[in-house]
Protein backbone atom coordinates (compact mmCIF):
# COMPACT_ATOMS: atom_id res chain seq x y z
CA UNK A 1 0.00 0.00 0.00
CA UNK A 2 3.25 2.39 0.29
CA UNK A 3 6.33 2.48 -1.45
CA UNK A 4 8.88 5.01 -0.94
CA UNK A 5 11.85 4.60 -3.45
CA UNK A 6 15.17 6.42 -3.56
CA UNK A 7 13.99 9.40 -0.64
CA UNK A 8 16.82 11.71 -0.16
CA UNK A 9 16.67 14.57 1.92
CA UNK A 10 19.23 17.10 3.70
CA UNK A 11 19.57 20.34 5.24
CA UNK A 12 21.04 23.48 5.05
CA UNK A 13 23.97 24.53 2.41
CA UNK A 14 27.50 24.81 1.55
CA UNK A 15 29.68 23.47 4.67
CA UNK A 16 26.48 23.13 7.26
CA UNK A 17 24.95 21.01 4.35
CA UNK A 18 23.51 17.85 6.14
CA UNK A 19 22.09 15.01 3.95
CA UNK A 20 20.19 13.18 6.57
CA UNK A 21 18.65 10.77 3.79
CA UNK A 22 20.10 9.02 1.59
CA UNK A 23 18.45 6.91 -0.37
CA UNK A 24 15.41 5.53 1.50
CA UNK A 25 13.58 2.22 -0.35
CA UNK A 26 10.84 0.74 1.99
CA UNK A 27 7.43 -1.10 1.44
CA UNK A 28 4.05 -1.74 3.88
CA UNK A 29 1.22 -3.71 3.14
CA UNK A 30 -2.28 -3.32 4.02
CA UNK A 31 -2.43 -5.09 7.12
CA UNK A 32 0.84 -4.96 8.34
CA UNK A 33 2.55 -3.33 11.54
CA UNK A 34 6.25 -2.27 10.90
CA UNK A 35 8.62 -0.60 13.58
CA UNK A 36 11.32 1.56 12.50
CA UNK A 37 14.62 1.76 14.89
CA UNK A 38 17.96 3.84 14.19
CA UNK A 39 19.78 6.18 16.03
CA UNK A 40 18.59 9.50 17.47
CA UNK A 41 19.35 12.17 14.58
CA UNK A 42 19.24 9.62 12.27
CA UNK A 43 15.85 11.03 10.35
CA UNK A 44 13.24 8.67 11.70
CA UNK A 45 11.00 11.80 11.93
CA UNK A 46 12.18 13.34 8.63
CA UNK A 47 11.03 10.33 7.05
CA UNK A 48 7.76 10.05 8.25
CA UNK A 49 7.03 13.70 7.80
CA UNK A 50 8.09 13.27 4.27
CA UNK A 51 5.67 10.51 4.22
CA UNK A 52 3.04 12.13 5.94
CA UNK A 53 2.85 15.29 3.75
CA UNK A 54 4.66 17.73 5.76
CA UNK A 55 7.58 17.74 4.21
CA UNK A 56 9.13 17.26 0.59
CA UNK A 57 12.01 15.56 0.28
CA UNK A 58 14.98 16.08 -2.37
CA UNK A 59 14.45 13.16 -4.69
CA UNK A 60 12.45 10.02 -4.70
CA UNK A 61 9.06 8.87 -4.97
CA UNK A 62 6.20 7.42 -2.63
CA UNK A 63 3.51 5.83 -4.03
CA UNK A 64 0.56 5.29 -1.22
CA UNK A 65 -2.51 3.68 -2.46
CA UNK A 66 -1.73 5.27 -5.88
CA UNK A 67 -1.27 8.67 -4.98
CA UNK A 68 2.00 9.48 -5.47
CA UNK A 69 4.26 12.49 -4.42
CA UNK A 70 7.28 13.18 -2.21
CA UNK A 71 8.84 16.44 -3.74
CA UNK A 72 5.73 18.47 -3.82
CA UNK A 73 5.31 21.04 -0.86
CA UNK A 74 2.82 20.86 1.80
CA UNK A 75 0.45 22.72 0.11
CA UNK A 76 0.05 20.01 -2.72
CA UNK A 77 -0.26 17.33 -0.54
CA UNK A 78 -3.52 18.24 1.29
CA UNK A 79 -5.75 15.16 0.17
CA UNK A 80 -2.88 12.79 1.23
CA UNK A 81 -2.79 14.56 4.67
CA UNK A 82 -6.46 14.64 5.23
CA UNK A 83 -7.46 11.53 4.17
CA UNK A 84 -4.57 9.15 3.96
CA UNK A 85 -2.15 9.19 6.58
CA UNK A 86 -2.94 9.80 10.70
CA UNK A 87 -0.42 10.50 13.46
CA UNK A 88 0.35 9.40 16.75
CA UNK A 89 3.03 11.79 18.63
CA UNK A 90 4.78 10.66 21.88
CA UNK A 91 2.96 13.62 23.78
CA UNK A 92 -0.79 12.83 22.73
CA UNK A 93 -1.52 16.27 21.46
CA UNK A 94 -4.87 16.14 22.81
CA UNK A 95 -7.17 19.46 23.86
CA UNK A 96 -7.47 20.28 27.67
CA UNK A 97 -10.83 21.28 27.82
CA UNK A 98 -12.44 19.10 25.90
CA UNK A 99 -13.96 15.18 26.41
CA UNK A 100 -12.21 12.00 24.79
CA UNK A 101 -15.31 11.80 22.17
CA UNK A 102 -14.75 16.11 21.50
CA UNK A 103 -11.08 15.44 21.02
CA UNK A 104 -11.60 12.65 18.26
CA UNK A 105 -14.86 14.37 16.76
CA UNK A 106 -13.23 17.94 16.72
CA UNK A 107 -10.99 16.37 13.85
CA UNK A 108 -13.72 15.17 11.69
CA UNK A 109 -15.72 18.37 12.33
CA UNK A 110 -12.62 20.14 10.84
CA UNK A 111 -12.50 17.55 7.98
CA UNK A 112 -16.35 19.01 6.91
CA UNK A 113 -18.22 16.06 8.62
CA UNK A 114 -21.40 16.94 9.84
CA UNK A 115 -21.62 16.81 13.80
CA UNK A 116 -23.85 14.17 14.88
CA UNK A 117 -22.22 12.00 12.20
CA UNK A 118 -18.97 12.78 13.53
CA UNK A 119 -19.76 11.89 16.89
CA UNK A 120 -20.85 8.78 15.90
CA UNK A 121 -17.67 7.61 14.65
CA UNK A 122 -15.48 9.48 16.85
CA UNK A 123 -18.06 6.79 19.40
CA UNK A 124 -17.09 3.82 17.40
CA UNK A 125 -13.25 4.95 17.08
CA UNK A 126 -13.58 5.31 20.79
CA UNK A 127 -15.38 2.34 21.36
CA UNK A 128 -12.88 0.21 18.82
CA UNK A 129 -9.68 1.64 21.39
CA UNK A 130 -11.41 0.11 24.10
CA UNK A 131 -12.44 3.62 26.01
CA UNK A 132 -16.58 3.17 25.36
CA UNK A 133 -16.47 3.78 29.09
CA UNK A 134 -14.91 7.07 28.98
CA UNK A 135 -15.97 9.23 26.60
CA UNK A 136 -17.10 11.75 28.63
CA UNK A 137 -13.63 12.15 30.29
CA UNK A 138 -11.10 15.03 29.94
CA UNK A 139 -7.45 13.96 29.29
CA UNK A 140 -6.22 14.41 33.06
CA UNK A 141 -8.87 12.25 34.07
CA UNK A 142 -7.16 9.94 32.10
CA UNK A 143 -4.11 7.55 32.44
CA UNK A 144 -1.40 8.17 29.62
CA UNK A 145 -2.41 4.90 28.56
CA UNK A 146 -6.06 5.73 27.98
CA UNK A 147 -4.75 9.22 26.71
CA UNK A 148 -2.73 7.94 23.75
CA UNK A 149 -5.93 5.38 22.76
CA UNK A 150 -7.84 8.98 22.25
CA UNK A 151 -5.20 9.92 20.07
CA UNK A 152 -5.67 6.57 18.45
CA UNK A 153 -8.82 6.84 17.99
CA UNK A 154 -8.51 10.56 16.92
CA UNK A 155 -6.00 8.95 13.98
CA UNK A 156 -8.36 6.05 12.84
CA UNK A 157 -11.61 8.43 13.01
CA UNK A 158 -11.57 9.01 9.54
CA UNK A 159 -10.80 6.13 7.84
CA UNK A 160 -7.24 6.36 7.09
CA UNK A 161 -5.50 3.77 5.66
CA UNK A 162 -2.20 4.28 6.89
CA UNK A 163 -0.67 5.69 10.59
CA UNK A 164 2.78 7.20 11.28
CA UNK A 165 3.38 6.85 15.16
CA UNK A 166 6.53 8.67 15.54
CA UNK A 167 7.54 6.87 19.57
CA UNK A 168 4.31 6.97 20.87
CA UNK A 169 5.16 4.59 23.85
CA UNK A 170 7.84 7.66 24.85
CA UNK A 171 5.73 8.91 27.62
CA UNK A 172 4.45 5.77 29.32
CA UNK A 173 5.14 2.55 31.45
CA UNK A 174 5.94 -0.75 29.70
CA UNK A 175 2.37 -1.87 30.41
CA UNK A 176 0.80 0.95 29.13
CA UNK A 177 3.51 0.84 25.83
CA UNK A 178 2.70 -2.84 25.70
CA UNK A 179 -1.01 -2.67 25.47
CA UNK A 180 -0.57 -0.01 22.47
CA UNK A 181 1.61 -2.28 20.73
CA UNK A 182 -1.18 -5.08 21.38
CA UNK A 183 -4.28 -2.52 20.26
CA UNK A 184 -1.72 -1.72 17.10
CA UNK A 185 -1.44 -5.08 16.17
CA UNK A 186 -5.01 -5.66 16.62
CA UNK A 187 -6.01 -2.48 14.15
CA UNK A 188 -3.54 -4.20 11.37
CA UNK A 189 -4.64 -7.59 11.15
CA UNK A 190 -8.10 -6.54 11.92
CA UNK A 191 -9.55 -8.55 8.39
CA UNK A 192 -12.30 -6.29 8.06
CA UNK A 193 -10.98 -3.49 7.88
CA UNK A 194 -6.94 -3.37 7.99
CA UNK A 195 -4.88 -0.60 8.31
CA UNK A 196 -0.63 -0.46 7.96
CA UNK A 197 1.36 1.30 10.89
CA UNK A 198 4.56 2.56 10.79
CA UNK A 199 6.27 2.92 14.16
CA UNK A 200 8.96 4.58 15.15
CA UNK A 201 10.11 2.90 18.54
CA UNK A 202 13.94 2.83 20.79
CA UNK A 203 12.40 0.15 22.49
CA UNK A 204 13.18 -2.96 20.94
CA UNK A 205 11.09 -5.07 22.78
CA UNK A 206 8.44 -3.22 21.16
CA UNK A 207 9.65 -3.71 17.63
CA UNK A 208 10.35 -7.04 17.94
CA UNK A 209 6.67 -7.56 18.38
CA UNK A 210 6.03 -5.50 15.46
CA UNK A 211 5.53 -7.70 11.91
CA UNK A 212 8.51 -6.49 10.65
CA UNK A 213 11.49 -4.12 12.27
CA UNK A 214 13.71 -2.13 9.96
CA UNK A 215 16.91 -0.28 10.84
CA UNK A 216 17.47 3.40 9.44
CA UNK A 217 21.34 4.09 9.65
CA UNK A 218 23.51 6.55 7.75
CA UNK A 219 21.38 7.28 5.99
CA UNK A 220 19.38 4.25 4.77
CA UNK A 221 16.85 1.54 5.85
CA UNK A 222 17.60 -2.27 5.92
CA UNK A 223 15.58 -5.05 7.35
CA UNK A 224 16.68 -5.61 10.74
CA UNK A 225 16.30 -8.39 12.92
CA UNK A 226 15.83 -8.09 17.12
CA UNK A 227 19.68 -8.40 17.63
CA UNK A 228 21.26 -5.68 15.31
CA UNK A 229 17.89 -3.30 16.67
CA UNK A 230 19.43 -3.71 20.30
CA UNK A 231 22.63 -3.06 19.25
CA UNK A 232 21.83 -0.06 17.14
CA UNK A 233 19.47 1.23 19.77
CA UNK A 234 21.95 1.39 22.48
CA UNK A 235 24.90 2.60 19.89
CA UNK A 236 22.23 5.53 19.74
CA UNK A 237 22.09 6.15 23.52
CA UNK A 238 25.81 6.81 23.91
CA UNK A 239 26.11 9.11 20.92
N1 LIG B 1 14.10 21.58 9.62
C1 LIG B 1 15.36 21.17 9.83
N2 LIG B 1 16.40 21.99 9.56
C2 LIG B 1 17.67 21.58 9.74
N3 LIG B 1 18.02 20.37 10.21
C3 LIG B 1 17.03 19.51 10.51
C4 LIG B 1 15.66 19.86 10.35
N4 LIG B 1 14.89 18.81 10.74
C5 LIG B 1 15.76 17.84 11.11
N5 LIG B 1 17.03 18.26 10.98
C6 LIG B 1 18.25 17.47 11.29
O1 LIG B 1 18.13 16.24 10.59
C7 LIG B 1 18.62 15.18 11.39
C8 LIG B 1 17.54 14.13 11.57
O2 LIG B 1 16.52 14.61 12.44
P1 LIG B 1 15.26 13.75 12.84
O3 LIG B 1 14.57 13.29 11.63
O4 LIG B 1 14.46 14.54 13.80
O5 LIG B 1 15.96 12.50 13.57
P2 LIG B 1 15.31 11.35 14.48
O6 LIG B 1 13.83 11.50 14.47
O7 LIG B 1 15.80 10.08 13.89
O8 LIG B 1 15.87 11.55 15.86
C9 LIG B 1 19.10 15.79 12.69
O9 LIG B 1 20.48 16.00 12.60
C10 LIG B 1 18.36 17.11 12.74
O10 LIG B 1 19.08 18.06 13.47
MG1 LIG C 1 12.45 11.84 15.97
Amino acid sequence: MLEVSGLTKGFGSGANRLEVLKGIDLKLKSGELVAMMGPSGCGKSTLLNIIGGLLAADSGTIDLEGRKYGLKGPSSVVDVRRHKVGWIFQDFHLLDHLSALDNVAIALDISGIPSDESEKRAADALSKVGLDDRIDHLPDQLSGGQQQRVAIARAIAGDRPLLLADEPTGNLDIASGNEILELFKELCHDETNPISILLVTHDPNLASKADRMLLLKDGKTSDSDIYSAWGDAIRGEEE
